[in-house]
Parts: structure tokens; sequence; C-alpha cells
């Protein structure tokens, strides 16, 4: 066998499911369950042939996302998604054995493209109780340090991190570049895209695939200092992003009333999934994302499988530090939420 290159011994692919999950209930990637604007299905449905058969052009959506995060045009890239953003950051910015501070538990991706690179990975875990490691973040932060990776609101704690910390992180980093993930910040509330303008080392990474229930288009952006984007555009694909994508990312965007419906809907329904779940899990954490977090503790495996059996996917992420017998759960709509509950109290009886 022809033998691929030695940095790829000790990379784990992101493993998709190999089965179909449109028939089932699919509460174990954080997609959005209320679906997109029906406003992105109009727009979709009046694209030509003559849309199709040239390179799709970014300006107006790129301006778009600008306007609506007060930063300018220079300053947005768009991707395939935020997997993409997140491999072209670490991919302009990392050489073999230069350091990427990460803490953890985090999403697995920020690893995978850290390790292609050859990457050196220090992990600082977050404290009992799901507390930012802040202190032990800026100790470790040196003249080696290439990137911090922050992902706010984090995955998989769904915790935030206060503004100052991110500043006096974003101070003490200034010489590395400090990535943050803000792909679930429509449901906390807050981007800290404002920050871009002062922290030229500050870059930032969203998606269209939670909130605006766009994860089947594949659309993502970086955020950041027109100074970094000369580099960064050498290593981005130059039409990673379809023009379906695009015509949906714009469609989105105009409907303004859509996100604040959307959250209204999830809170609600995060509300009833932490109540009802309550009465089975032994902690469960509401989190300020579109996914809980309960913990079934010994038992965790066992409902897991169970509910797989049914029909339902959930994701199990004990193995991962701090999180030793919690199930990620995404917020369904009721309909789901209610047969997820129903499911394991028949699972537990
Ligand atoms: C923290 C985080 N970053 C990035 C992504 C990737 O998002 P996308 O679908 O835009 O590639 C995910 C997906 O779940 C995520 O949880």
């Amino acid at each position: 066998m022809i033998k691929a290159r030695r940095q790829l011994e000790n990379v784990h692919s992101y493993e998709i499911p190999s089965f179909t999950r449109k028939d089932k209930i699919r509460l174990d990637l954080n997609e959005s369950l209320f679906g997109c604007s029906p406003k992105v299905i109009e727009a979709l449905r009046e694209i030509n042939t003559t849309d199709l058969d040239i390179y799709p052009e970014y300006d107006l959506l790129s301006k778009k996302i600008a306007n609506n995060l007060s930063v300018k045009k220079e300053n947005v890239l768009l991707t395939n998604g935020a997997d993409d953003a997140i491999r072209i950051i670490i991919d302009t910015f990392i050489d073999r054995r230069d350091e990427i501070l990460i803490p953890v538990p985090t999403y697995s991706m920020f690893e995978l493209y850290s390790d292609l690179c050859g990457a050196w990975i220090k992990r600082i875990q977050y404290k009992e109780g799901f507390s930012f490691p802040i202190n032990d973040i800026l100790q470790n932060i040196g003249t080696w340090t290439k990137i911090v990776v922050i992902v706010n609101p984090a995955s998989p704690l769904g915790t935030l991190i206060p503004e100052d910390y991110l500043i006096k992180i974003l101070k003490k980093a200034k010489d590395s570049i400090v990535l943050l993930d803000e792909t679930y910040w429509h449901f906390a509330g807050e981007s800290h895209s404002g920050l871009l303008k002062k922290y030229k080392n500050l870059v930032i990474v969203q998606t269209f695939s939670k909130i605006f229930g766009l994860a089947g288009m594949r659309l993502g952006f970086i955020l950041a200092n027109e100074s970094l984007m000369p580099e960064i555009n050498k290593v981005a694909f130059p039409y990673a992003v379809t023009y379906p994508a695009v015509v949906a990312g714009y469609a989105a965007l105009n409907d303004k009333g859509f996100i604040k419906e959307i959250v209204k809907k999830i809170n609600i329904e995060k509300e009833f999934l932490c109540l009802n779940l309550r009465k089975s899990a032994s902690r469960v954490h509401q989190t300020k994302t579109n996914f809980i977090l309960a913990d079934f503790g010994l038992k965790s495996d066992f409902v897991h499988k169970s509910l797989f059996k049914k029909g339902i996917l959930v994701k199990n992420i004990g193995s991962m530090p701090l999180m030793d017998g919690f199930l990620r759960i995404t917020v369904g709509t009721r309909k789901e939420n209610k047969i997820l509950i129903d499911a394991i109290n028949d699972i537990l009886e």
C-alpha cells in the first residue's frame, strides 16, 4: 500500500455517521431542529441556470455580514462552514512543533487540524464546576504560543467567557493569534466582533449551521484584521463556498425576525427539556447554546445505546475531560423532546 504522509499516523479522522439520520430523532450534532427561514427557500427557488454556470461571487454577502457585525468587508472571508474556517486559520499560522493552546474539553476539530500540521498541543483543562481556567491560560501563554483557542459559548460545556477574560488573553497573547469560535453566539446574545478593531491578533469564526438552520449548506466565515488576510487567503480555497450557499446566507440575514423567533423557541424548549430531565439525570446543565448536558452517571452508556435502538440519537461525551457520565442533547421541538423524555423514563424504569 502507498503510505500517506507520516504526520497522519497519529491523526484520527472525524467520524461522520454512516447511516441516514433523516428518519431518526437527531439530537446528536447540535443542528437546528427548527429549520431555516422560509425566505431562504424562496431565494433558493429563484436560482436559475445562468447563476450556476459561473463561479460564485462573494461581495454582497461579505458586505452584509460586515454590516451586521460592524466590521469592514475586508475583514470577512467566506468559508465552507466553520470547520473550514478553523482549518484555514490553523494552516495559516501553525508550523510544525508550534504551540497551540486549547482549553479542554472542546470541539474535536481544533486538535485534528493541529495534529495535521504537527502542532504542539497544550491542553488546559476547564475547572470543576465548568469555570474557565483563566489563570492557567494566562500563565501558559508565552513567546512560543502561536494560537490560543477560545470557544464562546464553550462547546461542549455551553458556558460563557466574560469579555474581560477575553481582553486579558488578547493582551497577554499580543504576538499570537487568538482564535475565537463563536459558533453558538446567537443563543447567548453576544458576539465579540466589536473587539476586532482594537485587537489585530483576534480572529473570529462563525457559522450558518446552527441558529440559521443551514448546516447542509456548509457556510461559515472568518473575521480578521485586514493585515492578516493576504496570508489567510493563500490557504483558503478560491471558491470554497457554493452559489446556493451564498444565496441562502444572504436571504437568512435578510430575515431579521427569524433569529429572535428561534432563540425564543429554543429557550422555551430548553427549559422544558431540563425540567423534565432533572427527574432522571443526576445533573443537568441548561447551557447558553442549543444543546444541554445531562449526567446519567454509570448508566450513561446504557441510556445512550438504548436511545439509539429506539432511533433517538444523542451524543455520548463521557470520554472527554470533566464529562464523565454526560450525554449532550440538542434541544429539539416539543414533539421530539417529549419522545426523548418518555424514552429515557422508559429505559430507566
Ligand atoms: C464549536 C464548533 N465549532 C465549529 C463547528 C463546525 O460548524 P460548521 O457546520 O459551520 O462547520 C461546530 C459544529 O458543531 C462546533 O460545535
